[in-house]
């Protein structure tokens, strides 16, 4: 169910739908109680805690000193990450966001192109940065953003992601913290979202895939 792009990149097909051709809610079939669209709980919410705190905690320990630290939250999934993991660093940092979006109006397919929607709203000159991000899936759209914001001078950039699904991975990415390594399969949940549901609910969970069979061309 994995569809070749012209350049020679497979693309999930579920992510072209996800990212490109977004669904709107009532067309895509979702459930009045968000929880019974899940087939199962991967990671339940007292493990996001305490991997959470954790993260926080080697970050801590990682940036030693008092210079101002930039997190750059990636839009929207990264929302609920990084409100908690700003709360497990235990030092001075500026929240920045930026939003982009990998695939241009009406095409499907990854291309590695990455459009930015929303720009950072401050200079990082001279600044450790340290880019937050939801998911690394094939890697493509983090690839883009650490080359861009490295040409922006700063004295380091760094990755923390949530998640990480390692075995659709095309370009190669230094993460320096993973929260959880997780299987090929489409999640949503703590600020995940399919069709801009779901990023509400405390666990990540799989999504049912009766869900989004027929964006995928299954029956
Ligand atoms: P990449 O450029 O392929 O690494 O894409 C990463 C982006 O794809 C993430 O920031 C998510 O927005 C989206 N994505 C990939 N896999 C999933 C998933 O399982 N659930 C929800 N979003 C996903």
């Amino acid at each position: 169910s994995t569809r070749r792009a012209a350049h020679g990149a497979t693309v999930h097909p579920l992510q072209s739908a996800h990212r490109g051709v977004r669904a709107k809610g009532g067309e895509m079939g979702a459930s009045k109680n968000p929880h019974d669209d899940i087939s199962e709980v991967l990671i339940d919410e007292a493990k996001i805690a305490a991997r959470v705190k954790a993260l926080g905690a080697e970050i801590t320990a990682a940036y030693p000193g008092n210079d101002e630290l930039v997190l750059v939250s990636v839009l929207k999934g990264s929302l609920v990450f990084v409100g908690d993991l700003m709360r497990a660093i235990d030092r001075n940092v500026r929240i920045d966001v930026m939003e982009v979006s990998s695939y241009g109006g009406g095409n499907t397919e990854s291309s590695g192109t990455v459009r930015i929607l929303k720009d950072l709203s401050g200079s990082i000159d001279g600044l450790d940065v340290l880019i937050v991000e939801d998911i690394i899936d094939t890697g493509l759209t983090l690839n883009y953003l650490t080359s861009y914001l490295a040409g922006k001078n700063p004295r380091s950039v760094r990755i923390v992601t949530l998640l990480d699904k390692p075995a659709r991975r095309i370009a190669e990415l230094p993460v320096d913290w993973t929260g959880f390594e997780i299987p090929d399969k489409f999640v949503v949940g703590y600020g995940l979202d399919f069709g801009e549901h779901y990023r509400n609910l405390r666990y990540v969970g799989v999504l049912k895939r009766e869900l989004y069979a027929s964006l995928i061309g299954e029956a």
